[in-house]
């Protein structure tokens, strides 16, 4: 029996599905693309080591590896007892080539001010930085935890934490104060770097202020660093809070990177799962970078005369993999933008594209859905005719939208390469080779040459048909290796499901006959809003944290442009009254506790919560009542008139 819950989202997403086309890569491309051997995933499964070995070896390191993989389900090392700097890697090996003064990020801020940094300038900068957090007493295995705006100082940061070894704990900008401090305190963070503000659509976050808040709990922070973005005011307390920039001036220029092993831990990044509490999930030196280093070179096809552009910001994995380590790695100039693609207009995007002459351009679906409402004017008014390569990241894409995004963006010229993967994965694990495989709109694609992925049911019997569990097989190089602080949840989360050879992603998946994968959503409580992870439990916790709620139950409901969006079922303590104004403060009492990301986008108050004999709630009820969709099965329940009685009431409140 397949798993259920994959059945229903397939059900779902077959609909959406109106034609499978496939496109096959314009014979210019294919001419040119860095691989064009199609026996390639042939090559690498008959000896995967020796694959990845041969990234490996053209990457920097300080000693050889004595084996490739040791893999002791479920723990893996690779490149055992091989020393490497990820900073040296991304840096000091481009400025002894003709790249040192290439640019490495040409940075556009919200307002329109602008930054190039050569590979020559974030080398100095990054040795810079180094070498004052070394001042302040930071050393290797340390966690550094930093809450930056897209700046190019966040880059330099994470760069300098590599080169000294300290481990980096990003947290994204719109994150709460609360989300910060829980982050900071998990990874007992020594040091924080912040900024005094950002620029978002206009408005100033004022981060070091959010800041200021999580640090009267965190007491394992010495040293806050403040990065100078604006004029914003805040406030400094003397002798924990330094500026960056008075630092800078008196900082020696040379920092002697610190030689890694491969399996020392190069940063942990909070992801959000089944829990209420999200997971710290550790990523090491030497597979991380090669994993994200042969991906960027391969999927992205990427050139020396390449403009590369990924929208992510870098407080999630994506940043992580495809805007710092990955691109750096192989010597890219990359794009950076501070601010919202729709300030001052909704063609900011665009414009960035013609004026830097972007080649490769990677962004979320959700964006695209954005773009595609905004309608076709705004990329119309801009020459695109630099765009070589268009790239999609984060959730299912609807063929609508890949359509759109085909025809307005990439002005049917440029191959989409769909890219399946997660924080935990660290790399990209299933897709296209714009050089050798066709693309089909809503499939991902294949495992990436190395890559080995199945479709399994409840009992781990693979399937060819129909709907199922994704199963990755075999470790690959920039897995996670745990989540900080516990071991057991690492094992627990992702090794159960079958065995313990085989790793569950949380998703549910198809394929047709060409072994094209079809992602169709997570199929445990992982909500997907807007491209971002945000787990069910961590939402009602959020909710029942306030005084009045007795009880919450978070579903995500389907929306037009964000794929998913949050529903509460909320039930208050006797006594309280609900309406609209306790709605808006439950709303914002979320945003308090997690970041504006996770507000829901309706509460909903009832008086009981739809439950199994055993207590459990039935999300899938409130899911099919929050759609205003036909109940589904309710014969499990405790008290069917639960939920008859919530569906009129939600009718009511509705209307
Ligand atoms: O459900 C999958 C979805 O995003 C989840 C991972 O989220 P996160 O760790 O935040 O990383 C996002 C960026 C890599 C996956 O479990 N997902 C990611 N990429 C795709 C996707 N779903 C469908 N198609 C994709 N290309």
């Amino acid at each position: 029996m397949s798993g259920k819950k994959a059945k229903e989202k397939e059900a779902t997403i077959s609909d959406l599905l109106i034609e499978e086309r496939k496109f096959e890569v314009p014979d210019e491309f294919r001419k040119k693309a860095n691989i064009k051997d199609k026996d390639i995933y042939k090559k690498a499964a008959a000896n995967r080591e020796k694959f990845w070995a041969g990234f490996a070896e053209e990457l920097h390191w300080f000693k050889k590896w004595e084996k490739v993989l040791d893999w002791k389900p479920p723990h893996a090392r690779w490149f055992v007892g091989g020393k490497l700097n990820v900073s040296y890697n991304c840096l000091d090996r481009h400025i002894t080539t003709w790249r040192k003064n290439k640019a490495a990020i040409i940075w556009e801020g919200e307002p329109g001010d602008q930054r190039t940094l050569t590979y020559r300038d974030l080398y100095r900068e990054v040795n810079k930085f180094a070498n004052i957090l070394k001042k302040l007493g930071v050393k290797k295995g340390d966690r550094v935890a930093i809450y930056l705006p897209m700046i190019p100082e966040l880059v330099i940061a994470m760069l300098a934490c590599a080169r000294i070894g300290a481990i980096h704990s990003v947290v994204f900008g719109g994150f709460s104060a609360e989300a910060l401090r829980d982050r900071i305190n998990d990874a007992r963070a020594r040091v924080l770097i912040t900024a005094d503000g950002g620029y978002r659509r206009g408005s100033i976050i004022p981060l070091k202020h959010d800041a200021d808040h999580a640090l009267l709990e965190t007491p394992s922070i010495q040293h806050v660093i403040i990065v100078k973005r604006g004029d914003f005011p805040l406030h400094v307390k003397e002798g924990r809070d330094h500026w960056w920039h008075y630092h800078m001036e008196e900082a020696e220029s040379y920092c002697e990177p610190e030689e890694m092993d491969s399996e020392d831990i190069l940063f942990t990044l909070y992801t959000s799962g089944t829990t209420g509490k999200p997971k710290g999930i550790i990523h090491t030196t030497g597979g991380y970078l090669t994993g994200v280093y042969a991906t960027t070179n391969w999927v992205f096809d990427l050139k020396d005369d390449d403009v590369y552009w990924c929208m992510a910001d870098i407080g999630w994995v994506t940043g992580h993999s495809y805007v710092v380590y990955g691109p750096l790695a192989c010597g890219a100039t990359v794009v950076m933008y501070e601010g919202a693609p729709d300030w001052p207009d909704r063609d900011r995007s665009w414009q960035i594209v013609e004026k830097y002459g972007v080649t490769i351009f990677y962004t979320a679906p959700t964006a695209i859905r954005a773009f595609m409402k905004w309608g076709t004017g705004w990329p119309a008014k801009r020459d695109l005719s630099s765009l070589r390569l268009l790239g999609t990241v984060g959730e299912p894409i609807n063929p609508e939208a890949w359509m759109w995004y085909h025809k307005n963006i990439g002005q049917e010229r440029c191959p989409i390469v769909d890219t399946w993967w997660q924080t935990e994965t660290g790399m990209i694990l299933i897709t296209t080779l714009p050089g050798i495989d066709s693309t089909k709109p809503g499939f991902a694609g294949r495992p990436f040459p190395g890559i080995e992925a199945d479709i399994l049911t409840e009992e781990g019997v693979s399937i060819q048909k129909g709907g199922s569990y994704l199963a990755l097989t075999q470790p690959w190089p920039a897995m996670l290796r745990g989540i900080y602080g516990d071991p057991e949840r690492y094992v627990q989360q992702y090794w159960t499901k079958w065995d313990k050879k085989t790793y569950f992603p949380g998703d549910g998946a198809k394929r047709d006959k060409d072994g094209y994968f079809l992602l169709l959503g997570r199929v445990d409580d992982v909500l997907n809003v807007a491209g971002h992870r945000l787990g069910t439990m961590e939402v009602e916790s959020a909710l029942v944290d306030h005084p009045v709620v007795a009880e919450a139950a978070v579903v995500g409901i389907e929306h037009e442009i964000k794929g998913q969006v949050i529903a509460a079922f909320v039930t208050v303590k006797e006594g309280n009254t609900p309406g609209g104004e306790l709605q808006d403060e439950l709303k914002e009492h979320v945003v308090r506790k997690i970041g504006a990301i996770a507000r829901p986008e309706k509460i909903i108050f009832s008086a009981d919560l739809p439950k199994t004999r055993s207590g459990k709630i039935m999300r899938r009820l409130l899911r099919d009542i929050a759609e205003s969709k036909v109940l589904g099965d309710t014969t499990t329940l405790a008290d069917a008139t639960t939920v008859e009685k919530l569906k009129k009431h939600y009718e009511e409140q509705e209307s």
